[in-house]
């Protein structure tokens, strides 16, 4: 691996959708699930890197990475080969029966990257960001003897009953499924662009905090709170970066009154920020975390990490059995050797965190830049390559239709992207984009936003 990517543009051979995409959207329409989104024309048929090509034959640039998973890009000969070496010895054998090397040097891996000195964590291995959610909950009731979980509005934790009670993003999530989980309460997120609760930018981390201790004098008994959960930054709500004493002051209040905090990391994790989890730009420290999607560059993963103290549920009571899989293990290895630096990645210096904090920054600066030309972009905002844009109308309000017609233009120049909260197109692309990928990004969303105007 010494050769730097070649300069690509998009490349389209057909009118979107082209013939081979329609037909398989219309044998998709028929059998698939009534439930399944189809936001675009595109059938993908392979990758290579920061590329999606189609069933025609169209070539796209990838700035959202099939929702923040694919880390490594697509088809990275190292995860590649790392998969197929591990196919070849064996593909299951259930790891709540028996250990295998390979997810105990995977656990081992993990946990270095959040002990503190004197700490020691512990790792569950589930298929995906919801399990790891739901393993969360079960680990902090089981934990602390206590029932309620609070989570904030705005957020998503997935589709499963546990995890689509704690979430907060759309009422479509929850409509008709109910019964939920008892015992759940929400409370707003800080968000500094759209303070709740009547505060400002800079107050806003402090009004949730004291909104929580004002539910514990009137409403909920604070003893009978087993954990906060919360995304760092927050994912589909709207990729939002709360305020840096946010954080660190919901660690202290979850200490006063002994609840678990549980930082939900599925989406922002895996060195997306720069760093391996998004929480580390704060000065806190998590007492449970969940990971999953970029953990290993597309296979199913999961992972529930926690303190050693905290991960006291007895044998037998929690299992998976696919969870852990040593060919999802083995990609997560190969994703880690990428993040850490073990393996270098051409063109994207000492580690992928590393180019994502550079290139991430190169793109916010640019977006920051073009908000002069374009007064609708309210508000960019981020780390490293988990970037939102946020459309507004005139008078400052989430402007969803402009947002959705600048998301699907884009999409039709070749820039593949998705959105998030009311108004926001979210990038988030492989951590193995480079300046001059991003720069050829950035030119469409430049090219769209004057058709816009
Ligand atoms: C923060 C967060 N938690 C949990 C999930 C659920 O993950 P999965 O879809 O793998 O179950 C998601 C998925 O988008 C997420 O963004």
């Amino acid at each position: 691996m010494t050769t730097l990517p070649k300069p690509r543009q998009p490349e389209l051979k057909t009118a979107l959708p082209g013939p081979n995409t329609a037909a398989i959207m219309e044998r998709d329409r028929q059998h698939l699930s009534t439930s399944y989104m189809r936001p675009y024309p595109f059938v993908p048929e392979r990758g290579e890197g920061v590329w999606l090509t189609d069933v025609d034959g169209n070539t796209m640039l990838d700035f959202f990475a099939g929702i923040a998973v694919s880390t490594t890009g697509h088809a990275h000969p190292h995860v590649v080969k790392g998969v197929q070496e591990q196919v070849a010895k064996f593909t299951h054998v259930c790891l709540t029966d028996y250990p295998q090397e390979i997810t105990t040097s995977l656990a081992e891996r993990l946990v270095k990257h959040v002990e503190k000195p004197g700490e020691k964590w512990r790792v569950f291995f589930s298929n995906s960001g919801a399990e790891a959610v739901e393993a969360a909950v079960k680990l902090a009731r089981n934990h602390t003897g206590r029932s309620h979980i609070i989570s904030t509005m705005g957020s998503f934790h997935g589709r499963t009953y546990g995890a689509i009670t704690l979430t907060g993003s759309k009422t479509k999530y929850k409509r008709g499924f109910g019964p939920l989980l008892p015992a759940v309460s929400h409370v707003p997120y800080p968000n500094p662009f759209r303070p709740p609760l009547g505060s400002t930018p800079e107050t806003c981390g402090q009004a949730v905090l004291e909104h929580i201790e004002s539910l514990f004098v009137g409403i909920l008994p604070a003893d009978e709170v087993a954990a906060i959960i919360v995304e760092p930054m927050q994912g589909e709500g709207g990729y939002i970066v709360p305020p840096a004493d946010f954080l660190p002051g919901l660690r202290a209040l979850c200490d006063k009154h002994g609840i678990m905090l549980i930082f939900d990391e599925v989406q922002a994790g895996m060195g997306r920020t720069g760093k391996m989890f998004s929480f580390q730009h704060f000065d806190v420290q998590p007492d449970i975390i969940t990971s999953a999607k970029g953990i290993a560059s597309g296979m199913p993963l999961g992972a529930l990490l926690a303190k050693d103290s905290v991960m006291t549920w007895p044998v037998g009571s929690h299992g998976s059995t696919y969870g852990g899989n040593p060919v999802a293990a083995a990609a997560s290895h190969a994703t880690l050797d990428l993040l850490e630096g073990v393996v270098k990645h051409p063109g994207c210096g000492d580690n992928l965190m590393q180019n994502a904090h550079e290139v991430g920054e190169y793109i916010m600066a640019e977006l920051k830049g073009m908000q002069a030309e374009f007064p609708f972009l309210g508000d960019v905002r981020g780390r490293g390559l988990f970037i939102g844009l946020e459309f507004v109308t005139p008078d400052g309000r989430p402007d969803g239709a402009l947002r959705d017609r600048a998301s699907m233009a884009m999409f039709e120049k070749g820039l593949l992207n998705l959105d998030c909260g009311e108004a926001v197109i979210r990038i988030s692309p492989p951590l193995i984009l480079t300046k001059e990928e991003a720069k050829t990004g950035l030119e469409i969303m430049r090219e769209t936003l004057r058709e816009l105007k």
